[in-house]
């Protein structure tokens, strides 16, 4: 983000953009109930929009309503106030939060909310956090959160919080939101989920053979909710690998890649209405560069 101030009147706009878990598998589960995860998390150029205009009074403010996202437990105010109290900072902030992405989608929407509010209130309140102190603050809000601050495509390791950037191709998504909310919680609890899957080591992607791209909290997803399942065998019929077409993180939404636009925008428009769709590209990296 540029250094160039801005005075206490402007706003702020912001892009939160959405990942997709190319591959999700769990590897195990630590004594505090977090699961140990691998996973490859790529940038789409599907965003949310925050606006940020500084205050003096230390209030903090959305200026919005949003359905499902009360303010107490939304991620953007605790997100701030996380970084108010931590830094000791006297300013507050009014936000205006532009949804685009679903919730419950396993689109990382609510996560990347809270990272770029911590990017952007780090710099409009000039706390002066560096990037590996923003990401452990971000880890008190989500396993997702310490992901869309480093802002590169990324091995994951841990709960969410080891990241290694990763190359991946250029590539188009066709994303279908099967219309049901997925609790995070509940996906992971479930007793039926695999959590013994092999780890794979970040070598082994020079050999895609070695490694299996399922989502492993998939089977429990669609055992809930037969929507996922469903979108899942539509898109398998225009799958180019076998097992391109999945879930992303716990669900609900499920996509396919396709190597250009044109064959993406195809399919888009094949799938049934019933079913909000979209397509993506793949970014190479976070749209705020720190
Ligand atoms: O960290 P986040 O708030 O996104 O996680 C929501 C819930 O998902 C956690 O409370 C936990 O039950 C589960 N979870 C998990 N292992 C992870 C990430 C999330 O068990 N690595």
């Amino acid at each position: 983000m540029s250094t160039s101030s801005l005075t206490k009147r402007q706003w702020l706009a912001c892009p939160a953009p959405a990942k997709l878990n190319l591959f999700l598998h769990i590897t195990g589960r630590r004594e505090d109930g977090y699961h140990l995860l691998q996973s490859v998390f790529q940038l789409i150029d599907r965003c949310d929009t925050l606006d940020f205009q500084v205050r003096d009074d230390g209030h903090i403010q959305r200026m919005n309503h949003i359905d499902g996202v009360p303010e107490p437990t939304d991620l953007v105010i605790r997100a701030a106030r996380l970084l108010q109290s931590h830094s000791k900072s006297t300013y507050g902030a009014d936000i205006y939060l532009h949804k685009n992405l679903p919730m419950g989608g396993g689109v990382g929407g609510g996560s990347s909310d809270a990272a770029t509010t911590l990017m952007a209130l780090n710099h409009l309140w000039q706390c002066g956090l560096d990037q590996a102190q923003l990401m452990q603050l971000g880890l008190q809000l989500g396993a997702d959160v310490p992901f869309f601050i480093f802002g590169q495509n990324a091995f994951v390791e841990g709960i969410g919080e080891q990241l290694q950037a990763i190359t991946t191709p250029v590539k188009w998504f066709v994303v279908i939101e099967p219309g049901v909310h997925v609790p995070t919680p509940t996906i992971f609890s479930a007793k039926e989920l695999t959590r013994d899957t092999k780890p794979v080591r970040i070598t082994d992607f020079s050999n895609a053979a070695k490694v299996e791209w399922k989502n492993d909290l998939q089977a429990v997803a669609c055992a809930l909710h037969s929507e996922i399942a469903n979108a899942i065998n539509w898109l398998k019929q225009y799958e180019i690998n076998q097992g391109d077409a999945k879930m992303t993180g716990s669900g609900s939404c499920v996509f396919c890649a396709f190597p250009n636009e044109d064959a993406a925008k195809k399919v888009l428009q094949q799938v049934p209405h019933h079913w909000t769709s979209w397509i993506a590209k793949a970014l190479q990296q976070h749209p705020i560069i720190l």
